[in-house]
């Protein structure tokens, strides 16, 4: 499966684009899975936050598949060297990848702790924490997406 989206075989910028895209829509059904989990009412005896350890790790797994594919591939190691000037966003996003899965553990943390028997305050206070994190990483993803697209206009010599 890691073979499969190796993106090795981008080799113009429209496969670089469509293939960041296909990536991201394999990714985000996992975080479509912690959102529908996020969405119910959070019981005080533990299955909920069983529920959202489980779909954590899932969404964790993935995620270290994805940044793996990303940060070996065009995308962060071809597009900063054929387009100096989007070399800082990059960078910068490339960065994000060790943050993002900081605090995927960090929240798991959170959970691990509630496990037993949580305040719903205690328990709302980790759905938010929960959701930031979704927000964080589905704006990650969404900024990636403008930049294969822009670098490709870019190349085509459309908005440059
Ligand atoms: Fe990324
Ligand atoms: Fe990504």
């Amino acid at each position: 499966m890691e073979k499969e989206r190796s993106q090795e075989n981008v080799e113009t910028p429209e496969d670089l684009v469509s293939e960041t895209l296909k990536e991201h829509d394999q990714c985000m059904w996992v975080v479509a899975e912690v959102e529908a989990c996020l969405e119910k009412r959070p019981d005080r005896d533990g299955v909920w936050v069983s529920e959202l350890l489980e779909k954590l790790s899932r969404l964790e797994a993935a995620m270290r598949g994805h940044f793996r594919v990303e940060e070996t591939g065009p995308i962060y190691r071809q597009l900063p060297v054929k387009h100096p000037r989007f070399a800082e966003r990059a960078a910068a996003l490339e960065a994000e990848h060790k943050q993002i899965l900081a605090t995927i553990r960090e929240v798991a943390d959170k959970a691990t702790g509630l496990a037993g028997e949580a305040e719903p305050y205690e328990l709302r206070e980790l759905n938010a924490h929960a959701q930031l994190l979704l927000a964080t990483l589905q704006r990650h993803e969404a900024e990636e997406n403008e930049l294969v697209l822009e670098a490709n206009w870019t190349e085509v010599g459309v908005g440059d």
